[in-house]
């Protein structure tokens, strides 16, 4: 392809994208510095929690080396190309994208930043989304390509930090909120998990990783702190046997914890909508 074939290629896909996104209302990007604190844990059940309270959702998988969703909602099949769209799963009700259904399984990806970024591109470009209320795209650890590519194309519009509560984590937290503020992610939310283990024999409370590590990260940020979720043998049961949390144990207070930063997130969009209506009114006088 020559660099003007080349060039009009990339403006039609641009464009293929906006058109994606515009019908796609609130996107949220999960990331954190760290690896396995829990980013995919936390995108797949805020995708069921928005779903559970009515909102049609889906979830982007953004880590392509280590694609994680497919296993957690345990969705094996190879994706359909229709009519030139990719037509997404459907697990429980909510739509699902992973690089994990386009490979071999336990096939490596071994790609530098820019195929990498190629691949979420089509994520949105050529996935058949349709109208969504919620996307969440679980994104890979660090501040590499990725999240770059999601902040540029996807533009979400709330970025869910993850952290635990203990310092190796808390201090690579702190460069992911800086990267989703120089990304200029308008809204920033931290989440700490694996916080407290309840003993189920004695019912004390052994903190593993150390205690109120998020709290702390999101009081020096000045963003909100949007709760911890306990380390749980639940959790880890659920992401294993491809039905999350939320679904296979609503009651429990893993699901709980979920339920209720699903709130606080679903409330800061209310807000700032019932602004938005109010600014426009005030323009309209
Ligand atoms: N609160 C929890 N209690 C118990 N186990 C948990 C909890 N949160 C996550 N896990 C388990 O810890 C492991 C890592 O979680 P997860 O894959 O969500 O992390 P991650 O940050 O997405 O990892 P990666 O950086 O590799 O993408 C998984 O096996 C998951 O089931
Ligand atoms: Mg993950």
């Amino acid at each position: 392809m020559n660099d003007e074939k080349k060039k009009q290629a990339l403006a039609e896909e641009d464009k293929r994208i906006e058109n994606s996104i515009s019908k796609i209302k609130h996107r949220i990007a999960v990331f954190s510095g760290k690896g396995g604190v829990g980013k995919t844990t936390v995108s797949v059940n805020l995708a069921y929690g928005f779903q559970l309270n009515g909102f049609a959702s889906g979830i982007l998988d953004a880590d392509i080396t280590g694609p994680n969703v497919a296993k957690m909602l345990d969705v094996k099949d190879q994706v359909i190309v229709l009519n030139e769209k990719i037509i997404p799963f459907e697990k429980y009700g909510v739509k699902m994208i992973s690089i994990a259904s386009l490979i071999d399984p336990g096939q490596p990806v071994i790609w530098r930043g820019p195929m990498r970024s190629k691949v979420i591109n089509q994520f949105l470009a050529d996935v058949d989304w349709g109208e969504l209320e919620y996307l969440i795209a679980d994104l890979p650890p660090g501040t590499g390509d990725e999240i770059l590519t999601i902040a540029q194309k996807m533009k979400p519009q709330y970025a869910v930090i993850v952290t635990t509560p203990q310092d190796v984590s808390v201090i690579d937290a702190e460069r992911a909120i800086n990267m989703a503020r120089k990304l200029e992610i308008p809204f920033i939310g931290v989440v700490e998990n694996m916080s407290g283990f309840v003993c189920p024999h004695c019912g004390a409370v052994v903190n593993i990783f150390g205690e109120g590590g998020g709290k702390r990260l999101a009081d020096e940020f000045g963003v909100p702190f949007l709760g911890s979720i306990p380390i749980d043998i639940d959790a880890r049961i659920s992401g294993d046997s491809g039905k999350p949390v939320v679904l296979n144990k609503p009651t429990g207070e893993v699901s709980e914890a979920f339920t209720s930063i699903v709130a606080s997130i679903e409330n800061h969009f209310k807000e700032e909508q019932l602004s938005s209506n109010a600014m426009h009114a005030d323009e309209k006088q």
